[in-house]
């Protein structure tokens, strides 16, 4: 399983890559505006200079033609470039295109399964189904990550890679994983989350604590 982050924070990006952990990154349109940058093609060329993996920078056009000329500006800052298009008639175009042309894509706002269908379709690299936000409105974000790896699963010919988004936190994680997503995406606060457990810094406290008292040295 991939594990990205989702964020255009560099300094986060720069913490958890020194993990050697990160496989990628995934930005949007908001957390690129939260992150305070000047400029866009700027800041996703210095991303995609951290992280060797595949970094997501979604186009902000929605019409066809301003959308292809988007993607394929963003397409020439860095061959880890993961163009981000929406998942619409327009962007699932460009998305086809951009996959003749061998350059990466992650189709994005996926909320159901015959969405996931199309994008494979149109030969995206990754699918974004968006859990949190299908939690959000009483809907079961994770049912739909399960429709979609199993779908997928019956079409071989399909190597569209589900990229599990919106997960807000580590029982999202869990769950994906169970059921056998390829990639999910975190925010860095939930990655983070996941390295903890009560037992380890209990038990961690007292090797300390037992280490302290033998006296012992390693080095
Ligand atoms: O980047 C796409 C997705 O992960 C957004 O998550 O928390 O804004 O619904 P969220």
């Amino acid at each position: 399983m991939k594990f990205f982050i989702d964020t255009a924070d560099i300094k986060e990006i720069q913490e958890l890559a020194a993990s050697g952990l990160l496989d990628g990154v995934t930005t949007n349109p908001s957390l690129v505006a939260k992150s305070g940058a000047a400029n866009f093609i700027e800041l996703i060329t210095e991303i995609c200079k951290i992280i060797p993996g595949p970094v997501s920078a979604e186009v902000a056009a929605m019409d066809y033609e301003t959308m292809l000329k988007e993607a394929e500006r963003l397409a020439k800052i860095a061959s880890n470039v993961t163009v981000k298009l929406p998942l619409t008639y327009d962007g699932l175009r460009v998305c086809k295109i951009m996959s003749n042309q061998k350059i990466m894509t992650n189709v994005t706002l996926c909320f159901s399964a015959n969405q996931a269908l199309l994008a494979a379709k149109a030969g995206a690299t990754f699918v974004s189904p968006f859990i949190g936000r299908l939690d959000d409105t009483g809907a079961d974000g994770l049912q739909l990550i399960a429709d979609i790896v199993q779908i997928y699963r019956n079409y071989p010919e399909l190597d569209t890679q589900v990229l599990a988004a919106s997960i807000r936190h580590p029982v999202h994680m869990l769950e994906c994983a169970k059921i056998g997503a390829d990639v999910a995406t975190m925010p860095p606060s939930v990655l983070k989350q996941l390295f903890h457990h009560p037992l380890t810094d209990k038990g961690l406290a007292g090797f300390m604590a037992d280490w302290q008292k033998s006296g012992q040295t390693i080095l």
